[in-house]
């Protein structure tokens, strides 16, 4: 790898810096790795005579997923037809720069060939099996991690299994195809691939009761994929719900990310970064393309380059995490003041109330108690209470004090812009209106790093 690393940097006119253990690495893949993960882009190989598209997928990515042309409809057009040409493609490509390659999927309910489509029973399991068979076996030895299933569960409070024409021939269907995978490719990682199971809900928790279940009977699953195709927040108990998929057994990657473009992207990314990277046994983020223009969600301009390739603020905010910025508690306290930098006034209990609801100004930093933030874990105690939004508060909400809960409302992350922001919705504590007099309000807001959204420990 080295070598083709080397012609890479001098091609691109870089100067080689000798990296080191203090040296932050400068692009995602290379952070990743100093980090002992991945991180890895879908691709589609109708983009590769694509220069700039080219440039960014070889500067940046250490580990290649096909968006399409392992699936199953691509694969196996026709009934023991098999086509591998678009996906051989992709594992040259990654093999030839040293990337490793994910594999998606083997067996899903959508983008199936026709021909399955119309199958049912024992035909359809003997076709869905035998496609497993003969995929891993084609490509034993070059996949890191194969999403064995995709998506099977249902959405909302059921728990349950989602209908499909795989599922009907059998609840079993699921281990049957995971043991077929072990005996095709036993390199191998095995993985169940989903998404909506960001937090902790019914649908996670139906998938993980199925992993528990498959590591008590010796079923071979290796990972669990958090597809993570995320809106305007991102749940608070994220990193707590990939580290009980750990806890049973599993790694678990971050498999298809991508993130709506508005306040909150750039902190959203960040948190999903610091939160693999917390987890041990979180072994690679995956983003579900390269360029805003490359991706499925037409205009969410959900990815971490614009169409021109030119890094956006997320995947700056991305690089920072996995270079180990926005560390919470802040690398350096100097202090339990926070002074805003707009207004050089310190974020203060008005009135100096210790009464639930009492809200938060900004005023001439001085030394009362009103002032005094004093972290545990990631609340903030003052008067007794803790800073507080109201649960799930939306932008605009007044920053109050509240008795402390524990509750991922009253959680604040100091993210290396200097911006502190609630880990329950991703808004940041702002000064209303950008005011700097006495006895502004103080709010939470869609990030931006302005100034009137920047504290510093005084
Ligand atoms: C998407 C691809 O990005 C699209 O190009 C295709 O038209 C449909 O599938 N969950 C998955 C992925 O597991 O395979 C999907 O990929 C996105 C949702």
């Amino acid at each position: 790898m080295l070598p083709v690393l080397v012609t890479g940097l001098l091609a691109a006119g870089m100067v080689l810096v000798p990296a080191g253990a203090a040296s932050a690495a400068t692009t995602l893949g290379a952070s990743a790795a100093e980090k002992g993960r991945y991180f890895g882009a879908a691709v589609g190989t109708y983009k590769f005579n694509d220069n700039t598209y080219m440039t960014v997928l070889n500067r940046e990515f250490n580990s290649l997923v096909a968006e399409n042309e392992m699936k199953w409809d691509a694969t196996e057009p026709q009934r023991g037809v098999f086509n591998y040409s678009a996906g051989d493609r992709i594992v040259n490509h990654a093999r030839s720069r040293g990337m490793s390659v994910r594999g998606h999927a083997l067996l899903w309910h959508a983008q199936q060939p026709g021909w399955a489509q119309g199958l049912s029973g024992g035909d359809l399991r003997n076709a869905a099996i035998n496609h497993v068979t003969q995929v891993a076996t084609h490509f034993r030895g070059q996949i890191h991690s194969w999403d064995v299933v995709n998506e099977a569960f249902a959405d909302g409070g059921s728990g349950g299994r989602r209908d499909s024409n795989l599922q009907r021939t059998g609840n079993d269907w699921i281990e049957a195809a995971f043991r077929a995978a072990r005996a095709a490719d036993p390199g191998a990682k095995l993985c169940y691939n989903d998404y909506n199971t960001d937090g902790i809900n019914a649908k996670s928790t139906g998938i993980y009761n199925m992993v528990r279940d498959f590591k008590s009977r010796g079923v071979p699953i290796d990972c669990v994929g958090f597809q993570s195709h995320l809106g305007t927040s991102i749940p608070g108990d994220y990193q707590a719900n990939l580290q009980r998929f750990a806890d049973l057994g599993v790694d678990v990657q971050i498999t298809e990310l991508d993130v709506t473009q508005g306040g909150n992207q750039a902190n959203i990314y960040a948190a999903v970064t610091r939160a693999c990277l917390a987890v041990s046994r979180c072994t690679g983020i995956t983003v579900w393309g390269v360029r805003d223009c490359d991706s499925w969600r037409g205009g969410d301009n959900a990815l971490l380059f614009d169409c021109a390739g030119n890094k956006k603020a997320a995947y700056t905010a991305v690089l920072d995490a996995l270079n180990g910025g926005g560390t919470n508690p802040p690398p350096n306290p100097t202090g339990n003041r926070l002074r805003n930098d707009a207004s050089g006034r310190c974020l203060d209990v008005n009135g100096a109330s210790s009464a639930n609801g009492a809200q938060m100004i900004i005023w001439d930093c001085h030394s009362g108690a009103n002032q005094q933030f004093t972290q545990n874990g990631r609340a903030l105690q003052v008067m007794g209470k803790c800073l507080d939004v109201p649960n799930n508060a939306a932008a605009g909400a007044r920053v109050q004090i509240w008795d402390c809960s524990g509750g991922v409302n009253q959680q604040w992350v100091f993210n290396s812009n200097a911006t502190i922001s609630n880990a329950q919705t991703g808004l940041c504590l702002d000064v209303n209106g950008a005011n700097t007099a006495n006895g502004s309000a103080v709010i939470v807001w869609n990030c931006h790093g302005g100034t009137n959204q920047r504290w510093a420990r005084a």
